[in-house]
Formats: structure tokens, sequence, C-alpha cells
């Protein structure tokens, strides 16, 4: 990795990936920039307790957080999550002085290992159709759009009102390796 470039250039080696604890969640709004999904990363936490969901963050040794993907393990939509099989990643997100040196690919494969050990044997993601940077990260990682999906849904925001998000996606999936007793 380049460490004469400008931007912050992260060795691996300084970086943790963990599970959120309550005390993250004001860091997962990022100074602000996601202050609206306060409500829904708050029920996403209470996910975590039941089992249903996981949330991811990665920490850098000075920095703190710099990065976060949350996984559903089981919801309602079933060729998403289904608790067994089929896991799906959302609100995957590295702070963008930290984007395009590998952070990304880092977290996503930490979560394939972990989901594959869990016995899970696909991932399953959404991504906008406006964001062909993560499309083509997915695809290198080895995902493949099986379809797409409407990406309409909602939800109620900090001061309680009900916000609706109408963002087209491609659905992708990849087929897991099953992890071995040694891993
Ligand atoms: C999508 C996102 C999470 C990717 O995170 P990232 O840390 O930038 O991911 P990576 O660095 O692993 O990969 C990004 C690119 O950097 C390249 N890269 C990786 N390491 C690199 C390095 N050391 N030097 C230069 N480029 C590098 C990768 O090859 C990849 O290239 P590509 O754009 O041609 O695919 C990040 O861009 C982001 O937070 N975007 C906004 C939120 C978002 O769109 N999330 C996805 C929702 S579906």
């Amino acid at each position: 990795m380049d460490q004469t470039a400008s931007k912050a250039t992260p060795d691996l080696d300084q970086l943790t990936i963990r599970q959120a604890t309550q005390a993250d969640l004001p860091a997962l709004e990022w100074d602000g920039a996601f202050i609206n999904y306060r409500r829904m990363y708050a029920d996403i936490y209470q996910n975590t307790k039941s089992g249903k969901a996981l949330m991811w963050v990665v920490e850098h040794l000075q920095a703190g957080i710099i990065g976060q993907a949350f996984v559903m393990l089981k919801s309602g939509e079933q060729s998403a999550a289904d608790g067994r099989q089929r896991a799906y990643v959302f609100s995957f997100r590295v702070k963008p002085a930290w984007r395009n040196q590998g952070v990304g690919a880092y977290l996503m494969r930490f979560i394939e290992a972990d989901l594959s050990q869990r016995g899970f044997q696909y991932v399953t993601l959404n991504v906008a159709k406006e964001n062909p940077g993560a499309l083509r990260l997915y695809r290198r990682l080895g995902y493949e759009v099986i379809g797409e999906h409407p990406g309409i849904w909602s939800y109620t925001d900090h001061k309680g009102r009900l916000r609706r998000v109408n963002e087209p996606a491609w659905r992708m999936a990849k087929k897991l390796n099953p992890s071995s007793q040694s891993d």
C-alpha cells in the first residue's frame, strides 16, 4: 500500500473488525450524516440481541470507526435472509477518506468467512442501479446479479417522520465456500 499518498492509508494490521456495541451507535451516525437512521440503527441493534442481525464495524487504531456493514441473518424477506442458508448484507459503508484502499473488500471478506462459519451458504445484497462503483466492487468479489429489486422501503427518522426511499436496485448473491473445521 502506498504510504506516501496524501489520503489516510490504512495498514490492514491496524484495523480491527468487531461487532458494534450500544456505545458505538452514535459514531455510526457519522458526524450527523446519518442521524436520520438513528431509530433504524437502534432497531437493528435490538435484532443483534435476538440473533437476527449482526452489526460489524471496522475500527482503526487511531481514527476510530472508519467502516461498517450490517447483516440480516433472518428477515421477513426469505429470499434475502432466511436464518439458515441466506444472509443479507446492507449499510455497507467506508468513510470517504478511507475508500479505495481495500478496507471495503477486507470487511466483505471477513463477513463472508464469518457467515460461512455460521453455516450460511449464500450472501445476498442490493446495490442501487445508480451505484456502479459498488457494483464493480461486488462483481470483483464474486457477486452476481440475480435479479432486480424495486428498492422501495421506508423508515422513521430521528424526528419521528416517515421517510420513503425509492432506489431501484440490483439483487446480487454469492455462494460461499463451506468453512473447514480448522478455520
Ligand atoms: C462501496 C464502499 C463501501 C467500498 O469501500 P472501499 O473501502 O472503497 O472498497 P475497496 O477499497 O475495497 O474497493 C474499492 C476500489 O478500490 C480499489 N482498491 C483497493 N485497494 C486499493 C489500493 N490499495 N489502492 C488503490 N485502489 C485500491 C479496489 O480495487 C476497488 O476498485 P474498483 O472501484 O475498480 O472496484 C465505499 O465506496 C462506500 O462507502 N461507498 C458509499 C456507500 C456505498 O455506496 N455503499 C454500498 C451500498 S450497496
